[in-house]
């Protein structure tokens, strides 16, 4: 009677692991996301190396939905522009698409944009894509954000301000290349954003979004320079990238709504800040897949980020099939970010695999959860990590271990 009342207990626990072992791994992006094809064009428009704002906008706003504007050839300079709903930028190979190095044009209305000041969001971003559905930019040309060339009438490029701002702790005033703000289904197809002022891309509010085979590239000395920043976004798809930068590579954000139903494919990532889920995560970040991923030659690995002034829920994300050589923190979940914070937005890490990981050079591996009643929960699957390495395990339920490697084939 014993016996068999504990073998069905230990039958129903094994049907249960495996029950959450299948669905620790569902976490993606809900759609069926294949590869994008480049819509035709309504209007083609030849680069003279000169300020075309008003010629591209022009052409962007009395195109036909569904059509792209298409820039055939040469060197573009611009101001802000807006792509409006249905309508794609065909950026073609060859072509550079510049914006301008005069902070006037994307001032705001307070007269801040290009300065470092107590006051911050001065500029325009250079180019809007807001409630808008189905638009994107395309081609294998480039974006160039221009952020270390000296601004027009100054003696200091973006970058620059960036730096006195930090220095000041104040805020440099520059303008995001590329924002998503409440759309739906917006796509980045094959482009590379280059240079980038502040962040390269931010998709904030938005249900649906594809890059495709991007490119970010923008030096490691640079601040506040994030790669793409999912915020308060879902169905997205990341899938063969390459980002290099000064800041986080990718940072999901949840601040004013939850993140959820995210894959991030087939990426490589050079120096920068980390795949980071934080710093705001109030409404929670859930359901990403973060699968065959090659880091190298940056501060962080796999980040999640945040504090009591701005924590929130992360669950149900699975790292898989990812390879890292010199990394300094291969893996960090910290829980204080800023340790001078206050308030009761408690961070709260469970339901994170970590699953076929090797780490080729030492590094510090960090599991710092808050507290012994909200300690972070992970699973180590096949995780392989190099002699010589720091493991800082605190307030934290691990199942599973690491085994030290000896350096591996590479990647
Ligand atoms: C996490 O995944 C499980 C299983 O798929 C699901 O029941 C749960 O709602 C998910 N949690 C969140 C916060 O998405
Ligand atoms: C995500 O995609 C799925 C599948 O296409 C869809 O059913 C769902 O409504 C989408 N979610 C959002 C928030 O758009
Ligand atoms: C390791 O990465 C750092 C940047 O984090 C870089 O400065 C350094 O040159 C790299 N070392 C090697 C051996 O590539």
């Amino acid at each position: 009677m014993r016996d068999s009342s504990s073998l069905k207990m230990l039958g129903i626990t094994t049907m249960m692991l495996v029950f959450s072992v299948l669905h620790e791994t569902s976490g993606r992006d809900l759609r069926q996301v294949t590869e994008p094809k480049i819509p035709a064009a309504c209007e083609s428009l030849k680069g003279s190396g000169g300020d075309e704002t008003a010629v591209i906008q022009k052409a962007l706003s009395s195109c036909t939905k569904g059509k792209t504007v298409h820039l055939v050839s040469g060197t573009f300079v611009s101001g802000p522009l807006t792509i409006p709903s249905g309508i794609g930028l065909w950026i073609d190979s060859g072509v550079t698409l510049k914006a301008s190095s005069n902070a006037k044009l994307f001032d705001k209305g307070k007269n801040i944009c290009g300065t470092v000041s107590t006051q911050y969001n001065g500029c325009n971003p250079f180019i809007s894509m807001k409630n808008v559905d189905g638009s994107g930019i395309y081609g294998k040309g480039t974006i160039d954000g221009q952020g270390g060339v000296k601004l027009t009438g100054k003696s200091q490029s973006w970058w620059d301000l960036a730096h006195e701002a930090q220095v000041k702790n104040q805020y440099q005033n520059n303008p995001t290349l590329v924002d998503i703000e409440s759309s739906r289904e917006v796509i980045l197809y094959q482009v590379s954003i280059v240079n980038a002022p502040n962040y390269h891309v931010i998709v904030g509010s938005t249900n649906g979004f594809t890059a495709w085979g991007v490119t970010i590239n923008t030096p490691p000395s640079t601040r506040n320079t994030d790669g793409i920043d999912p915020a308060g976004s879902q169905n997205i798809t990341i899938h063969d990238c390459s980002i290099t930068t000064g800041d986080d590579n990718i940072a999901i954000k949840a601040h004013f709504a939850p993140s959820r139903h995210i894959s991030v494919t087939n990426c490589r990532f050079g120096p920068g800040h980390g795949m980071s889920i934080g710093s705001d995560i109030d409404e929670g970040v859930s359901d990403l897949t973060v699968e065959n991923l090659v880091q190298h030659d940056s501060l962080n690995g796999l980040q999640i980020k945040s504090d009591r002034s701005r924590g929130g829920l992360v669950t149900n994300v699975t790292y898989s099939g990812v390879c890292m050589r010199n990394v300094t923190n291969p893996i960090v979940l910290n829980t204080e970010y800023s340790k001078t914070a206050t308030g009761d937005h408690i961070p709260e890490y469970k339901g994170i695999t970590f699953s076929n990981i090797e780490v080729l050079t030492p590094g510090k591996f960090t599991f710092d959860g808050f507290s012994d009643a909200k300690p972070i929960q992970a699973t180590l699957h096949n995780v392989v990590i190099a002699k010589g390495s720091t493991w800082v395990a605190k307030h934290a339920k691990i199942t599973g271990n690491y085994v030290e490697g000896s350096g591996g084939k590479g990647c």
